[in-house]
């Protein structure tokens, strides 16, 4: 059915209930109650979780009007690709990512906030920034490294489809999470060594999933803060999703602190998206606000980046783009 103009606006004004249906039946495990062709009935979900029986009928009849979960005419429920992708064994499950926004899902209504101060709306929520807040929740924290697992780790196999690594010797994943990346650019190129630069209380759940790959003795784990210092001893500095959860100023102060250790000769290369000028739609349109009111961030124009690399002692010499939302924007020092 076509929606009027008008219609389109109602369902965008609801539109927060869409996010939090999808986050919450995850949450309450139905997406890994269901095996794709075998459908079950709201009935039977409802009694495997306890859960009212009406209400979740209409939550998943909800979902299925979206392509997530489908209703079949006898009214059980069967699994499409979108809610395939929630369950925990899925490739690249998006599980945890949809667990992270069900715990967090209060700092959507920060936005306000953020908007009139340009503070992150998570801090006036939680009391404290984003990062600070996790390492002070053990029970949180691995849950959010699993998420980025979640967002970003199908990235990486585009971005070494569409980026030549070759050359780099020794790479250093600044603010490597639990090394997904790291992980997966050293096993394509296996002259290479890494470093995995993290705050403490990531970097032994990092440490162990490299150990696992068997990737343990071509990668070393420092600790650290990127605020104070930058790790020495990389050719390459490679920093995901990291410049995009801060303002300008501490944006600089992170890449100043790479420029004092990278080599001359070094490169550095930011993993980002990157705005799209006009009304075109984007989903880096869409992180952009995620950022704005969770950790404060930014994501940036490609004039943006290049503004960041100079007053960092950095020049901006290319952007490749990759099949995915991300590019790598690739700098030189001055
Ligand atoms: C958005 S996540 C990105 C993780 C990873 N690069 C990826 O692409 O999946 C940001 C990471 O920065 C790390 N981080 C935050 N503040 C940091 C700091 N001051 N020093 C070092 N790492 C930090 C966090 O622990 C987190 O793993």
């Amino acid at each position: 059915m076509a929606y009027s103009e008008t219609e389109k606006l109602n369902q965008i004004l609801i539109g927060a209930a869409l996010s939090n249906a999808v986050c919450t039946v995850t949450e309450l495990g139905i997406p890994d109650l269901i095996t794709a062709g075998t459908p079950v009935s709201a009935e039977s979900l409802a009694q495997s979780i306890g859960a009212h029986q009406r209400s979740l009928y209409r939550i998943m009849r909800y979902l299925a009007s979206y392509g997530i979960f489908k209703e079949t005419p006898n009214a059980q429920f069967d699994h499409t690709a979108l809610s395939e992708a929630l369950r925990a064994d899925a490739e690249g499950s998006y599980r945890a990512g949809a667990r992270t926004w069900f715990q967090l899902f209060p700092t959507f209504g920060t936005l306000h906030h953020s908007i009139m101060t340009g503070e992150a709306g998570f801090i006036k929520e939680y009391g404290k920034p984003i990062f600070e807040f996790l390492g002070e929740n053990p029970a949180m924290a691995p849950l959010f490294d699993a998420a980025m697992t979640s967002f970003h780790g199908y990235e990486t196999q585009a971005m070494l489809d569409a980026y030549d690594f070759s050359g780099i010797k020794v790479l250093a994943d600044i603010g490597g999470g639990i090394g997904s990346l790291i992980g997966s650019v050293l096993q394509s190129y296996p002259e290479m060594k890494g470093i995995l630069f993290e705050l403490g209380h990531v970097l032994g759940r990092a440490e162990e999933s490299l150990k696992s790959q068997g990737l343990g003795d071509r990668c070393k784990f420092i600790e650290g803060n990127f605020f104070e210092s930058v790790v020495s001893g990389a050719d390459a500095y490679i920093f995901r999703h990291i410049i995009h959860d801060w303002t300008d100023e501490q944006s600089v102060q992170i890449l100043g602190n790479c420029r004092k250790v990278i080599p001359a000769d070094g490169k550095l290369l930011l993993v980002e998206c990157v705005i799209p000028t006009g009304n075109e739609r984007s989903i880096s349109k869409d992180f952009d606000i995620v950022m704005m009111i969770a950790p404060g961030g930014i994501e940036r124009t490609e004039q943006e980046f290049k503004d960041l690399f100079s007053k960092s002692g950095f020049q901006l010499t290319s952007v490749t783009s990759t099949s995915t939302m991300v590019s790598i924007i690739e700098g030189t020092p001055v």
